[in-house]
């Protein structure tokens, strides 16, 4: 027992689901079983040469070893700028609208502690990503769950929330396209989040971390597109996904001025911005040609049709997801993603998300990321096949 007591805030803190996953595929990996490893979001491929190479000379730059400013290089928060107008058709304005943020998951926990007190509601996606949870548990606020059915495309049915709710509610978190279920969403459905929004003086965060990652020639939106939305809202960017920075930690909120100048002043009293050269190298991606992501697109287009195609041969009926690079798999009868996801592991060395970890909404599902290569994945199908013949479960 330590003679230290903890402050509140970090008993709130939910559960690390996954950490139990992580354990059990060591184990079995410990014990020499060739384990495939398609239960978490960390992508597999490495990041784009010429991105290294601006890192790799920004580090000799004299310039980026002093502290730089608070709230990050106005070279990069250009570039951000530049980036939205040429993807998006998004004005943004660089000083005003525009926080450097570590990583994605830095700017969601950030978010709550600058908008929600103690009792605020927040409006969370069910299943959705445990990030938006701990912020909202960290500033001692409460979760109003929106869950996302397939009936709806997984999109949030916002008649089905009660208006006492939306009066309470504050903030919103959405996430298209999404993890987990590889939703996308259109211009109509953010029209309405707008529209909804503006009714409720509720603030919305839309986290567009799989942003680039859209299949069959659909491009997903970005919020800021809808007519209204930089009066309600922010958007969350990582550089994670689209350029295979995951471990670089260097991410973006653009949008409301208000909100962005909350976000930076949080900041100011926690960090002294990222290290410049990495902010160099991020500019240089933004700006840079853009074929490295079209092919990783197209990388997991590939993926996700060798899988689900795969598992279709072997008669599971299964679809396919329009965008990032997880694949929704409902679980057999009798199942819940628990016991599915642990029989997938013990039985095929298939390592999946159960479901639950996103929510309670998404029990009846384990998630499978398109995080190895063709071949791979390909193998992985027939082993879940092998192990769960259609005949038993997802016909
Ligand atoms: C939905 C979603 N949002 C945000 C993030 C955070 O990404 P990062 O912190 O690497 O920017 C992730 C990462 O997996 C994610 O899946």
């Amino acid at each position: 027992m330590s003679k230290f007591q903890r402050a509140e805030a970090l008993d709130r803190l939910p559960e690390q689901f996954f950490a139990r996953l992580v354990g059990q595929v060591g184990r079995l990996q410990a014990q020499g079983h060739d384990v495939i490893n398609l239960g978490q979001g960390n992508p597999d491929l490495p990041t784009p040469p010429h991105i290294v190479d601006a890192l790799k000379r920004a580090a000799d730059n004299p310039q980026h070893h002093k502290y730089p400013p608070f709230r990050g290089h106005a070279f990069l928060k250009e570039a951000v700028a530049q980036f939205y107008l040429r993807e998006y058709g998004v004005k943004l304005n660089p000083e005003t609208e525009v926080a450097v943020l570590f990583g994605g998951k830095a700017g969601l926990v950030e978010i709550s502690q600058c908008y929600l007190n103690p009792g605020d509601v927040a409006l969370v996606p069910d299943p959705g990503y445990p990030d938006y949870w701990s912020g909202i548990a960290m500033a001692g606020a409460e979760m109003a769950l929106m869950p996302l059915l397939a009936e709806n495309r997984f999109l949030p049915d916002f008649a089905a929330i009660d208006e006492q709710v939306w009066d309470k509610a504050k903030l919103m978190f959405l996430n298209y396209p999404n993890n987990p279920t590889g939703a996308v969403a259109n211009a109509e459905f953010f029209a309405e989040v707008v529209n909804r929004a503006e009714r409720h003086d509720v603030l919305v965060v839309h986290d567009f971390a799989y942003a680039a990652i859209g299949f069959d020639g659909l491009k997903p939106m970005s919020f800021l597109e809808t007519p209204g939305a930089k009066e309600v809202g922010i958007e969350i960017y990582t550089m994670s996904k689209t350029y295979n920075m995951a471990g670089w930690r260097i991410g973006f909120a653009v949008g409301n001025e208000q909100v962005i100048e909350s976000i930076q002043l949080l900041q100011d009293h926690f960090y002294v911005s990222l290290f410049g050269a990495i902010q160099q190298a991020a500019a240089t991606a933004l700006t840079g040609s853009q074929d490295c992501v079209r092919e990783l697109v197209t990388t997991y287009e590939r993926r996700r049709d060798a899988f689900i195609d795969r598992l279709r041969e072997h008669g599971w009926k299964v679809e396919k997801p329009a965008g990032s690079f997880f694949c929704w798999l409902p679980v057999p009868e009798g199942h819940t993603s628990l016991s599915f996801a642990n029989l997938l592991l013990e039985r095929a060395h298939v390592a999946v998300a159960p479901g639950l970890g996103f929510g309670q909404a998404g029990d009846g599902y384990v998630r499978v990321g398109m995080l190895d290569s063709e071949k791979r994945l390909i193998e992985a199908a027939d082993r879940l096949a092998a192990c769960c013949p259609a005949k038993n479960g997802l016909t």
